[in-house]
């Protein structure tokens, strides 16, 4: 009996050394050991060739690169959870399904978040500069001081798996949940972290001290935090983003943080990353992360076995858990 041919599955980016051994095993893997990003005509490339393409966030799955894609292309297994980065319709036309990672990253985001809102509550990085460039004269009562977060409103924007872990750990810091979702949330969850729900937006952000973005980018969430509605937060409001940078106009934000028109923003994502605005790098009151909210090994390897299971359904013709639907984002 001849054995059946493996299917050519491209991978864009350097994965965990035992995703790659599993994915050589099951399939015609072809690999990015040096792991630099594919150029846009290098990914139409693999898309001329690849029965599975596994991009990430740093490739431009695009119209472009889907109608050039060769009738062999069935599924996009992307290695993460976000999806804004694949023009989803355009993959729906040309009968291409697509599949991602939710799940498994919750924990460790939602960590992240809770160590940036911390880290800028409390001046974490400030002080840790002072430490390494010799400028701390020693302890003093007046010096340093940060805001107590015990207390204190977080509003989440966005209250799906990472949304409602946050939620979790902000109330064992003393903290109150409220939250704007497009849909209200299970009432035994708004129970269990009782949790404010607000319908308006608007409403939430003028009477929280934190605010975190934990909803996904899509074309209605881009710049949802506006310059408009930046402004109805209080002065003393934190912001994190362990989200997408697009869902915040940056420059706005920007400008407000430097003006003290915000007290300070933890982010992890930036608008147009890794591009950061220059004008951010220079304040005190942030502390800027390299997207690294998902960043553990064990997160990476449940990642990539998510992409394995998803890449090996499909190819015996079931339907892969994870399959995105547009409608659902
Ligand atoms: C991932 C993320 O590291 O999964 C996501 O949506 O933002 C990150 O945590 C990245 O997207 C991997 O492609």
């Amino acid at each position: 009996m001849t054995e059946k041919k493996k299917p050519l599955v491209v991978v864009t980016r350097k994965l965990p050394d035992v995703i790659e051994t599993r994915m050589m095993e099951l399939f015609d893997a072809r690999l990015n050991s040096d792991d630099t990003p594919l150029t846009h005509a290098q990914l139409i490339e693999a898309a001329q060739v690849a029965d599975v393409l596994v991009p990430t966030v740093t490739d431009r799955i695009d119209r472009d690169l889907i109608e050039k894609a060769g009738p062999q292309l069935r599924l996009i297994a992307s290695f993460g959870t976000g999806v804004d980065h694949i023009d989803l319709k355009a993959a729906r036309e040309r009968g291409i399904s697509v599949t991602n990672t939710p799940g498994v990253l919750t924990e460790d985001t939602a960590d992240m978040t809770m160590a940036l809102l911390l880290a800028v509550a409390r001046r974490l990085a400030e002080g840790e500069r002072l430490v390494r460039t010799g400028q701390w004269a020693g302890w003093g009562p007046t010096t340093m001081l940060g805001h107590r977060i015990w207390g204190k409103r977080l509003g989440i924007l966005g209250m799906g798996r990472i949304g409602q872990a946050l939620a979790r750990r902000a109330r064992a810091f003393g903290m109150s949940i409220h939250y704007h979702n497009r849909r209200r949330v299970h009432p035994d969850v708004e129970l269990e972290l009782e949790a404010t729900y607000w319908d308006s937006l608007d409403q939430m952000l003028a009477r929280m001290d934190v605010v975190s973005i934990n909803c996904p980018h899509t074309p209605a969430t881009y710049h949802l935090l506006s310059e408009r509605r930046l402004r109805l937060l209080r002065p003393h409001c934190y912001i994190i983003n362990t989200s997408r940078g697009e869902v915040i106009d940056e420059t706005a934000l920007t400008k407000m943080l430097s003006k003290g028109e915000i007290a300070g923003a933890g982010l992890d994502v930036f608008e147009h990353e890794p591009a950061v605005n220059p004008k951010l790098l220079r304040l005190d009151n942030v502390v800027l992360l390299p997207h690294m909210g998902s960043a553990t090994i064990e997160g990476r390897i449940d990642m990539g076995e998510k992409v394995i299971v998803n890449i090996k359904t499909f190819v015996d013709g079931h339907a892969p858990p994870d399959r995105v639907l547009e409608t659902l984002l």
